[in-house]
């Protein structure tokens, strides 16, 4: 209960940061297991931790400091040796532990960390130290909540980031620029007098003078503090805090700050890179990029909203946009059942998820928020083919999907949405809450989606009868939504571009509506003034819902868009993450960060339907290949580590305009290769070399 780092004869047990992560904590804790073979040896050995509060103590918003009633910084350790000869040694924690102070004076999540090095205790966890000033150790309860041996990857240092700059301000503080926004702290190494405090305050922006903009981290005090000890050089680095920021304004640095001073740590759940692409269009390039480190900065034990207000929290919304995407660029399954179980945790006793998880908040049950419980476990069997979550996480899922049905027979979604976000900071949302898509529409809508998914999912793990269930719930909810929300003409609810969207992608417009519908979502984006009003929920399918129905060409002008608003926009504007809102540059500080994915779950457009890879069969043992192969694009090439190997493609540019195309595919796979204006083909093994002629493209760009 808090946070520890354990040390054994002197050395750092394992290298995972700010363990136990966050959960909740009334229901279950993760614990850490560790080979420590190597760091014991003969004779004495010592065991010992640093202890702080961690996520534990920590002050989430609604959430307040120690929300979980009883002290924190509860330490319960197993040391268990097998000797050669066989005997088994077991040390645990008991009565006969002692405790000292040490040099953390502070540390909490959102706040920051005080440390002063003139309390630290050289040798302390070595054999052979002095303890005898130490107390002894308070034996508290055991705490009521269920251990689980954590089996997803630890938070871990990930890399270390040099400064792109270092400026001075008039009042002698230095100003460290790392050109890039991620979620981590900082290491420093200083040489001064002891008793000297050094201050680091982080920020995602810079006011006008130079100094920190801190006003949108809201409650979250974000601030580090060193006492020297005064000896020779000091390095130091924070245990039990991280930072959302690119800035640190750094207060009383004893001599001029030179770049070598300092480096920025990043920090996150340590999943394998799966994806990789790259395009000559800056555009495109900076999307995936921005994406890409804003999962960097919120995959942190949970998958967080943002990584430097007094938020951080496990929002459901943000992760089920999100997930494709995710997909791609990481490794996500032992994430994603941890997740789950931290959802299952939580599930209310009528079956509603919570909308955050750890709950810091009292809601349940939001509609596209929620639905988190059954497209992590559809995203994770597509991605991978493995089906083990969905029976791990069935009854859960079942529960969940009558919690919805039970007062909604007519087939829409019309009770129990609880605090329904809608189409959350759509563009011409005038406040938070406002609907600027009828939310009874969006809320049916991802009812419709989680029923289509729960019939693929039952039917893959021959639960016929539910496949029949949910196959029936789903005709009648998706009838609904067409006689509610989608007229002859092709307006779908209030005309609004996120209603069309979500009723392309989700399969909710009879066949022969389709083309009116698409037509007209292409004739309201372009009488709009070529751009998209789309928030949370309509933005991730937006390119596909247009690209699927003879407009990629217009998906193609939205990507490439640099005006307001775009994604291109945020890039051009020098973002390295991706915004919360589209006029992020703008917006109202006090809910305005710079590091939040959402608006970039269109990343696995970029994987899909630019370099090609899409899934055809779950867990890619068929790759569906339709790249869009427009000259716009550039040039570029993208790459996927799936169960079955590397796929590969590149795409090229001729001075024609010409395009190559060349794809490779694994062994054990096969890929049903579409190009634009061409027939479908099917391919084997191996590298295959295309060519796409500028003339056909034409045909793409209808609309
Ligand atoms: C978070 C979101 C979240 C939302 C709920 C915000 O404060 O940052 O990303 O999904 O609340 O609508």
């Amino acid at each position: 209960m808090g946070a520890y780092e354990a040390e054994v004869n002197g050395q750092r047990v394992g290298d995972a940061r700010l363990a136990p992560e966050n959960s909740d904590f009334h229901q279950r804790l993760l614990v850490q297991q560790y080979d420590v073979t190597r760091l014991l040896r003969a004779g004495d050995n010592v065991l010992g931790a640093h202890v702080a509060d961690g996520f534990y103590a920590s002050e989430a918003i609604g959430r307040g400091r120690y929300p979980f009633g009883e002290a924190p910084r509860r330490l319960w350790a197993r040391l268990e040796v097998q000797m050669p000869g066989g005997d088994r040694q077991v040390v645990t924690t008991d009565g006969l532990w002692r405790t000292a102070a040490g040099p953390v004076t502070f540390a909490e999540i959102y706040h920051g960390e005080t440390h002063d090095a003139r309390l630290e205790s050289p040798g302390w966890s070595k054999p052979g130290f002095d303890d005898s000033a130490w107390a002894e150790a308070w034996s508290a309860p055991t705490p009521s909540c269920a251990l689980h041996l954590q089996e997803s990857p630890p938070i871990r240092a990930v890399m270390a980031l040099p400064p792109r700059q270092v400026t001075r301000l008039p009042d002698g503080d230095h100003v460290i620029d790392f050109g890039q926004n991620f979620a981590g702290w900082c290491r420093i190494r200083v040489r001064g007098m002891a008793g000297h405090t050094i201050t680091l305050r982080f920020a995602e922006l810079l006011n006008s003078d130079g100094s920190v903009d801190m006003r949108n981290l809201r409650a979250a005090r974000c601030t580090d503090r060193y006492t020297l000890r005064g000896e020779g050089v000091e390095t130091w680095e924070p245990r039990f805090t991280y930072h959302g920021f690119r800035y640190v304004q750094v207060s009383g640095w004893p001599s001029e700050l030179q770049a070598g001073d300092i480096e920025g740590i990043v920090a996150h759940s340590d999943l394998p890179i799966t994806g990789h692409l790259e395009s000559s269009q800056a555009i495109v390039q900076g999307l995936w990029h921005n994406t890409l480190w804003s999962q960097r900065s919120n995959f942190f034990g949970l998958p967080t909203d943002c990584p430097q207000r007094d938020e951080r929290l496990g929002w459901t919304g943000d992760a089920q946009i999100f997930w494709p995407t995710a997909a791609f660029n990481m490794d996500v399954r032992a994430f994603t059942r941890r997740f789950l179980a931290d959802l299952r945790a939580s599930q209310q006793p009528g079956g509603a998820y919570m909308d955050t998880n750890p709950p810091a908040l009292p809601a349940a049950g939001a509609p596209g928020w929620s639905d988190a419980g059954v497209v992590l476990p559809y995203t994770v069997w597509q991605h991978y083919g493995e089906t083990e979550l969905i029976d791990e996480h069935w009854a859960s899922m079942e529960r969940w999907m009558a919690w919805i049905a039970e007062p909604n027979s007519e087939g829409l979604w019309r009770h129990r949405r609880d605090v329904d976000f809608g189409d959350w900071l759509s563009l011409d949302a005038k406040s938070l809450m406002d609907e600027t898509t009828p939310k009874l529409l969006t809320a049916t809508a991802c009812w419709a989606r989680m029923l289509g998914m729960m019939v693929d999912m039952a039917r893959i793990t021959k639960r016929d009868a539910a496949a029949g269930h949910y196959g029936a719930w789903h005709r009648k909810v998706h009838a609904a939504f067409v006689r509610e929300f989608v007229r002859d003409d092709g307006r779908v609810g209030n005309d609004s571009h996120t209603g069309a969207i979500l009723a392309l992608a989700f399969g909710l417009v009879p066949a022969s509506l389709r083309q009116s519908v698409a037509d007209r979502l292409a004739g309201n984006v372009r009488a709009r003034g070529t751009l998209l009003t789309t928030g949370f929920l309509g933005t991730p399918f937006s390119l596909d819902a247009l690209a699927e129905h003879g407009h990629a060409g217009l998906a193609v002008e939205l990507l490439l868009r640099t005006e307001f608003p775009s994604w291109g926009y945020m890039v051009a504007r020098g973002a390295t993450t991706i915004w919360e809102r589209w006029n992020g540059d703008v917006g109202d500080v006090a809910m305005n960060s710079y590091n939040h994915y959402a608006l970039g779950a269109v990343t696995a457009f970029l994987y899909r339907r630019i370099a090609g890879i899409d899934v055809g069969a779950p867990g890619f043992s068929q790759i569906a290949v339709r790249p869009l192969l427009d000259a716009r694009l550039g040039s570029g090439s993208a790459s996927l580590q799936t169960a079955h190997g590397e796929i590969a493609s590149e795409w090229q540019v001729r001075d024609g305009g010409d395009v190559d195309y060349r794809l490779t595919v694994p062994a054990g796979c096969i890929a049903s290769v579409t190009l634009p204006g061409g027939t479908p083909h099917t391919l084997g093994p191996g590298t295959h070399q295309m060519v796409q002629r500028s003339a056909d493209l034409k045909d793409t760009r209808r609309g």
